[in-house]
């Protein structure tokens, strides 16, 4: 109970350094380190993807509360198949009863709930609770919960370049007509915004095949939490540190109004 205070406490301090009026609309995370936080405690890994799943449940409340209006996890890859059929076996089952177990408080909370990624591989049984969870929350609007599951940013870029491809051979587009917003358009992520902020957790420095067209601009933020020790505290570190960034896509910092040739000349 004092130990709840003291955390609670040292959540509001930091939640007072933060700006409300920056606060990224949409963050995605790469929940990394699962197996290695179950394996430090001699536990068996399934244990630390069952902890992530309470992780996971926080920083939703978090987020939402904070105001952000968007939250992408990545919850299995197109490579995640190679891992022991046990444990792939044990996630998918995982998913299912997590879904069934809290899609009426999702749903309560006016989240919608969508999956991203190829779900043809799935059993029928999880294929079925996602629809339905997708098909009961698509007219909720006070935030999107993005869930990666078979997905890979490769394999999601190269089945709009297919798909733009039979068009364009069919003549109902004209290969000149391709842009970037064409592209983009056909994105398993079509009308969301491009995350603001990429959060991996358990220090990895890489992308893992994550969202790979629409991280092109976002701040990442790599945490050495194991994901099933990050929490609100190590989220509103991370909403903080992105806060301080100079966003600049490509342009220059505009601190001051001296113009190009001005610097130039005073150099
Ligand atoms: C992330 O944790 C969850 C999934 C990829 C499903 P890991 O299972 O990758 O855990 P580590 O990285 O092996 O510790
Ligand atoms: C990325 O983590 C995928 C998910 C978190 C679902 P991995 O553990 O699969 O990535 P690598 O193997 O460290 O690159
Ligand atoms: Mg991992």
């Amino acid at each position: 109970m004092i130990f709840g205070k003291i955390i609670d406490k040292k959540n509001n301090e930091l939640s007072k350094k933060i700006d409300n009026k920056k606060v990224p609309e949409h963050v995605a995370i790469i929940m990394d380190g699962n197996g290695r936080w179950a394996t430090k405690k001699g536990l068996p890994r399934s244990f630390g993807h069952n902890k992530g799943v309470s992780v996971l449940k926080e920083v939703l409340k978090v987020s939402k509360n904070l105001g952000c209006k968007v939250l992408t996890v990545y919850a299995f890859s197109t490579e995640n198949w190679t891992r022991p059929t046990k444990e792939v076996d044990y996630l998918i089952n995982l998913f299912n009863q997590v879904l069934r177990n809290e899609i009426q408080e999702i749903h309560q909370e006016l989240i919608k709930i969508k999956f991203i990624g190829d779900l043809t591989p799935f059993p029928e049984a999880l294929k079925k609770i996602i629809y339905s969870s997708e098909s009961l929350t698509k007219n909720n609007n006070s935030f999107l919960l993005n869930i990666c599951i078979n997905y890979g940013g490769r394999q999601e870029i190269v089945k709009v370049a297919k798909e733009l491809a039979l068009q364009s051979s069919s003549g109902e587009i004209k290969p000149s007509e391709v842009n970037e917003e064409l592209f983009n358009s056909k994105l398993l992520t079509q009308g969301i915004k491009d995350p603001e902020l990429l959060i991996r957790t358990s220090g990895e420095k890489r992308i893992s095949n994550f969202l790979l067209w629409q991280l092109a601009y976002s701040e990442i933020y790599i945490s050495e939490v194991l994901w099933p020790d990050f929490n609100e505290f190590e989220f509103l570190k991370a909403i903080i540190d992105y806060q301080s960034r100079n966003r600049r896509f490509g342009g220059i910092e505009s601190l001051h109004n001296e113009s190009f040739e001005d610097s130039q000349c005073s150099s």
